[in-house]
C-alpha cells in the first residue's frame, strides 16, 4: 500500500503537527509506504486563476498540478490534515483541492450531464480539528455539516470511500485529552486502514 499524506497548518508547534507526527509514527509501524505534501512549508501555490482554469479546461495540466495529481494516482490511501478555519478547511488546504481535484482528473461529466467522480478505488482518511465546544450538545448539527460536506460533497464527490475523525475544542481541552485524541487516531490507522 502507498499513502499520501497532504498536510495543511502553517505551524510546526501546533496540535496539528502533533497529529502529522503520530500518523507518520504508525503508518511507519504498519509497514505502510507514505509520502508527506506539507503544503505550507513547501509554500504550495494554492491560487487557481482565471488563465489556469483556461488552460485546464483545455486539457493543459500546469507542472506543479500533474506532479501532486501523479502523486496522487500513485496512491492507495490519502490522509488530509488540516484544522477547521472558517468551517471548512484552511484555504490552503482548498486552494490545494482546487487546483489538484481538477475536470477531468479528479471528476468528468458523463454524457447525462451530471458529474462523476475519477478517484473510485482510493480510501481518504480526513482528520480536522476545532476550536469550537459542545458541552451541552449545542453545535451538534454544526459538526454534522462538517463532516457531510467533508464526506460527501469533497471526497465523496470524486468518488474516494471517506473516513472524517473531527477532534473537538481542541484549544480548551487538557493534555490527557488531547493524548486520547492522538490515540484515537492510531487505532483509527491500526483498525479501519
Ligand atoms: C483563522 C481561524 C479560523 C477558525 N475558524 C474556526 C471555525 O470556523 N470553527 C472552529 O471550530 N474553530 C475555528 N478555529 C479554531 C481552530 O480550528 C483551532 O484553533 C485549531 O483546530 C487548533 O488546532 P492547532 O493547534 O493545530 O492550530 C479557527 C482558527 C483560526 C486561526
Amino acid at each position: 500500500m502507498q499513502a499520501l499524506i497532504v498536510y495543511a497548518h502553517p505551524n510546526p508547534r501546533s496540535f496539528n503537527a502533533a497529529i502529522l507526527k503520530t500518523v507518520q509514527e504508525e503508518l511507519v509501524n504498519k509497514g505502510i509506504n507514505y509520502r508527506v505534501r506539507d503544503l505550507y512549508a513547501r509554500r504550495f501555490n494554492p491560487l487557481l486563476t482565471a488563465e489556469e482554469m483556461e488552460k485546464i479546461d483545455a486539457g493543459h495540466i500546469p507542472p506543479d498540478i500533474a506532479a501532486e495529481q501523479r502523486l496522487i494516482t500513485e496512491a492507495d490511501l490519502l490522509i488530509f490534515i488540516s484544522p477547521i478555519w472558517w468551517s471548512s478547511f484552511t484555504t490552503m488546504m482548498h486552494g490545494y483541492i482546487s487546483r489538484v481535484f481538477s475536470k477531468g482528473f479528479a471528476y468528468g461529466t458523463a454524457e447525462a450531464g451530471y458529474t462523476m467522480g475519477c478517484l473510485g478505488g482510493k480510501r481518504l482518511l480526513a482528520l480536522t480539528t476545532c476550536g469550537v465546544t459542545n458541552e451541552n450538545g449545542e453545535n451538534t448539527e454544526y459538526f454534522t455539516e462538517l463532516s457531510d460536506i467533508i464526506r460527501h460533497h469533497i471526497f465523496g464527490f470524486v468518488g474516494m470511500e471517506v473516513i472524517h475523525k473531527n477532534f473537538i475544542a481542541v484549544n480548551f481541552v487538557s493534555r490527557d485529552e488531547r493524548e486520547k485524541m492522538l490515540e484515537e487516531i492510531r487505532s483509527t490507522i491500526r483498525q479501519e486502514i
